[in-house]
């Protein structure tokens, strides 16, 4: 069975570029790049070409997901496998493919209708080490885990979203189950993952956006605790305070961005354990606000 290594980059749709530049060098640390026309910019985290792909489009909304694939072969068996499970999907041109800076891309839907590309070869510059957008104590985790997670709506139920995203090699389900006082079946939050991140995926939380919140990992303490000074001192809202998750025990906060969906500032999440557990509250703080 083939299966996706790690969400590598991702489209998002802005209303204000400028807004957006501002908020990811200064707030976040992210290295802001020029894009191939004014509407565009990337978002650098590591050696790689970009890990965010920012478009001035007027959505304020998640536009795409890309998740790598190791090779060739691979890709050639993952397009099979999707096929055969009665899935469409469109092979990406050549100019397509380099427009994403990777070697091969093809594009499809989840069940929800959230846009995904599946590519391999991303354009990796070892000559142009990451230069954060601001003073940083540490880097961005990435590496085989990926460039964060996030929260994705689904619209079809856990078992129809849990069944496609398995036919892409990813595995998972409900990890928190929260009683809700005055109803009789609990707050339930599945996960996914496909490499040792803890989970890269998760669903469960309504919202009038694709995504809720997007994680991204501090290798240093110290980068969490500066970024919620910035926070303060730029009266950006924070979403939810300081705290541990259960699942990853991501030590971290929540803070709105310019588009209106959250960025999840973490530090210290442990590998995924590959068995299922389930929690029905967090280890501590994380008060939603
Ligand atoms: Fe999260």
């Amino acid at each position: 069975m083939q299966k996706v290594t790690e969400l590598g980059y991702m489209g998002i749709g802005v209303k204000s570029l400028a807004e957006w530049k501002d908020y990811a060098s200064r707030i976040v640390g992210l290295e802001v790049v020029d894009g191939a026309h004014p509407g565009q910019c990337f978002l650098r985290m590591d050696y790689w070409h970009h890990r965010i792909i920012v478009e001035e489009d007027g959505s304020d909304d998640l536009s795409f997901l890309g998740f790598r694939v190791a090779g060739a072969e691979e890709f050639r068996a993952m397009r099979a496998q999707l096929e055969e499970a009665g899935v469409t999907v469109q092979p990406a041109s050549a100019g397509e493919a380099q427009e994403r800076h990777v070697l091969e891309l093809m594009r499809l839907e989840d069940p929800s209708g959230n846009a995904l590309e599946i590519f391999h070869g991303p354009h990796v510059q070892t000559h142009k080490p990451f230069h954060p957008g601001r003073a940083m104590h540490g880097r961005f985790m990435t590496g085989t885990g990926g460039l964060g997670h996030l929260i994705l709506r689904e619209t079809v139920g856990f078992e129809k979203t849990h069944t496609f995203y398995s036919l892409l090699g990813m595995r998972g389900g409900v990890e928190y189950r929260i009683p809700i006082p005055g109803m009789d079946k609990p707050f339930e939050i599945m996960f996914l993952h496909c490499n040792d991140r803890d989970h890269t995926l998760a669903f469960g939380l309504p919202g009038d956006k694709r995504i809720n919140h997007l994680m991204l990992e501090y290798e240093n303490f110290h980068d969490v605790g500066l970024a919620y000074d910035l926070v303060q001192q730029n009266e950006i809202h924070v979403g939810i305070t300081p705290g541990c998750h259960a699942n990853d025990q991501m030590y971290s906060f929540y803070a709105a961005n310019p588009s209106g969906w959250m960025i999840e500032f973490g530090w210290g999440g442990r590998d995924s354990t590959h068995q299922s557990e389930y929690y029905d509250r967090d280890t501590y703080g994380h008060k939603a606000q």
